[in-house]
């Protein structure tokens, strides 16, 4: 995780630094700071607020350069204090307090994604040589092995320090005695060089520099670039071990801000969970019919050799694909597996070269469900597909084919509209290979079509519900434990819900297959225990009502979102908000809606933090 921006230019690129760390704050907001070349000297302000409270201090500290670098951060090694943001100096540093103007003896200045497996080792090396760490963090070893290595040309430095380092990393570093001059590397995180007219400038994400230059040029594993005014080259990685300049495509990218109006809206979250019908719309535009090459060309040949499904995600991601499993095996008929990718990528599996491996990810860059489809394509698996929200991130570079879901950029940290866009390309995808496979004639895929149209008019007579669900939510707000029950296809829906709970009010939330309760959680149910239930009107809704007797007996209190015809009636210690409509097999998309709603309300019903909650980053890239 944590973000990364740097540049040189002949004009003062602070706020451009500013600006694009504000951007960047769904890689991490623990702590933030920038870094510059001033008056022939290094100069940073740090911050453990945010990046708009960092702005005010580089106002107050008239912060301005051509040449910086700046970072925002989401802790790995060390607490989130001052003294582990970065930037890192490495130098002869004099006491600093936080928002010190200067570290007249710095030499070198460093940001860091990622994490560095070696660096308690190098820290010893390092210390041995004399060097003063100030932080707990794995990144000051770099700088100053960066520093120890430094003879007079910045370039060679990095490149000799990165042969040294073990893990992944992105970094930007610059040095007081080359006041021109960023150098970038990077080699399991992201980093981008955007490219201006006269200006050049290094950033995790494109998007950092919307507005400043739309020529990007992605790096590539274990490249180290060398950033100047008007000009910059790349060293690239040889398989050998051996680098050499290399040339790298330049694409134009039309990178979104990511800056988005509340309008209306509390928060990003409220809003996201409201754009649900514009999203879905916007998803399912221009599909007039189901065909596998609505996930690119040659997916045909593809989808007609493999014989099971791979799905590789994690969080609320990893819950649209085990929707996305009942689907596939009902609809499509092709058996499914879905794995959480950082435990996918480091057990012992057996391959199958006809296997179609899915991933789905908002953000496209998760670096455990990267990590995992590297793995499976490792095995020979190399019919790769990924459901995605951002058309120029890494999954989407790195697999055969694709489905863009047009959520919009999704600001708050808690997934809602990314998760039922997700639903609605796997579902086409569950189509396409039920087409292929000979399990969907027209009259089927006619009347498929037909429902996902709909999709966006049922998802917003779902939000009318929000009125009753705010009712509920004062009460939630009280507790500090909560059980979601569901069955079926809804089960990942109980699951997506106790997880939006727990992320952003912080009330500790578990889901559980209903059937499951009476093997052991049905000991945590008293009064004092909400039981959210996911009530579909579909072939289990009789099992799941014994299920829900099982809790009344032991005085728990239910709180039942049921379909209109599943003639669940409020009682005593039975709470029942009435679905609008039954949705088939696209059901979970609506109940959905209806968890997003009771899990906001009450995080803002408690105070907390809805869109940036506590410890967590928007995009998690780093194992
Ligand atoms: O960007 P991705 O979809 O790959 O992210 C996966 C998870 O980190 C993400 O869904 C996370 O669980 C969300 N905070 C859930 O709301």
């Amino acid at each position: 995780m944590c973000g990364i921006v740097a540049g040189v230019s002949t004009r003062n690129i602070v706020p451009i630094l500013v600006e694009g760390l504000k951007r960047l704050e769904y890689r991490g907001y623990d702590s933030c700071g920038v870094a510059v070349h001033q008056d022939g000297a290094l100069r940073r302000t740090r911050s453990t607020a945010r990046v708009a409270e960092l702005q005010e201090q580089i106002a107050s500290d008239h912060v301005h350069s051509g040449t910086g670098i700046a970072h925002t951060r989401w802790a790995t090694h060390g607490a989130p204090a001052v003294h582990n943001a970065h930037p890192h100096f490495s130098g002869p540093l004099e006491p600093e307090a936080a928002t010190s103007p200067a570290a007249r003896g710095a030499r070198i200045a460093l940001v860091h994604n990622g994490i560095i497996e070696n660096h308690d080792e190098l820290r010893d090396e390092l210390e041995a040589k004399g060097f003063r760490f100030e932080s707990q963090t794995d990144t000051e070893v770099i700088a100053h092995l960066v520093n120890h290595l430094y003879d007079g040309d910045l370039f060679d430095a990095v490149q000799r320090a990165v042969t040294r380092l073990k893990g992944a990393y992105a970094i930007a570093v610059f040095c007081r005695d080359e006041p021109h001059r960023v150098i970038g590397a990077r080699a399991g995180s992201p980093l981008v060089l955007g490219i201006g007219n006269g200006e050049n400038f290094l950033a995790s994400d494109a998007m950092a520099l919307a507005g400043v230059t739309d020529q990007i040029v992605y790096l590539e594993e274990g490249d180290v670039v060398d950033v100047q005014l008007g000009k910059h080259w790349i060293n690239g990685l040889h398989a050998d071990g051996s680098t050499k300049t290399v040339l790298r495509e330049v694409r134009t990218v039309h990178a979104h801000t990511g800056a988005a109006e509340l309008g209306p809206y509390r928060h990003y979250m409220q809003k996201e969970i409201f754009e649900q019908p514009r999203a879905i719309g916007d998803t399912l535009d221009g599909i007039n019919g189901i065909s596998p090459e609505l996930f690119g060309d040659g997916a045909y040949g593809a989808f007609k050799d493999v014989d099971q499904v791979l799905i590789l995600a994690c969080g609320t991601s990893y819950y649209a694909g085990s929707v996305a499993r009942y689907w596939l095996e009902s609809i499509a008929k092709i058996p499914t597996s879905i794995e959480v990718a950082s435990e996918y990528r480091y057990r012992d599996s057996v391959p199958n070269p006809r296997t179609l491996v899915v991933t789905i990810s908002q953000s496209g860059e998760t670096a455990d469900t990267l990590s995992a489809l590297k793995h499976a394509r490792g095995l020979g698996m190399t019919h790769t597909l990924t459901v995605c929200n951002v058309q120029t991130s890494a999954m989407v570079r790195e697999c055969r084919f694709n489905f863009i879901t047009r959520a919009g950029a999704e600001i708050g940290v808690a997934s809602t509209k990314a998760f039922t866009t997700q639903l609605v390309g796997l579902f086409v995808l569950t189509l396409a290979l039920a087409q292929v496979r000979g399990h969907l004639d027209d009259d089927a895929e006619a009347a498929h079509l037909k429902a996902l149209r709909h999709l966006p008019a049922a998802v917003q007579a779902v939000l009318a519900l929000e009125p009753q669900i705010m009712a509920w939510s004062d009460e939630f707000a009280t507790k500090e434990n909560a059980l979601f029950l569901g069955r079926g296809l809804h089960y990942p829906i109980a699951l997506e819900g106790a997880l939006k709970l727990k992320e952003i009010s912080y009330i500790h939330a578990e889901a559980y297959p209903a059937g499951e309760l009476k093997h052991g959680p049905l000991a945590l149910v008293t009064s004092a225990m909400p039981v959210v239930t996911v009530a579909p009107n579909d072939a289990l809704l009789e099992k799941l009502k014994s299920n829900m007797q099982e809790v009344r007996a032991r005085g728990g209190e239910l709180f039942v979102f049921a379909d209109a015809d599943s003639r669940i009636e409020s009682d005593v210690g039975l709470n029942v908000i009435r679905m609008p409509e039954h949705y088939g097999v696209l059901s979970p998309i609506l109940h959905v809606v209806t968890l997003q709603l009771l899990a906001y309300h009450t995080a803002c019903a408690r105070g907390t933090d809805v869109d940036k909650p506590r410890n967590l980053a928007k995009s998690v890239t780093v194992e």
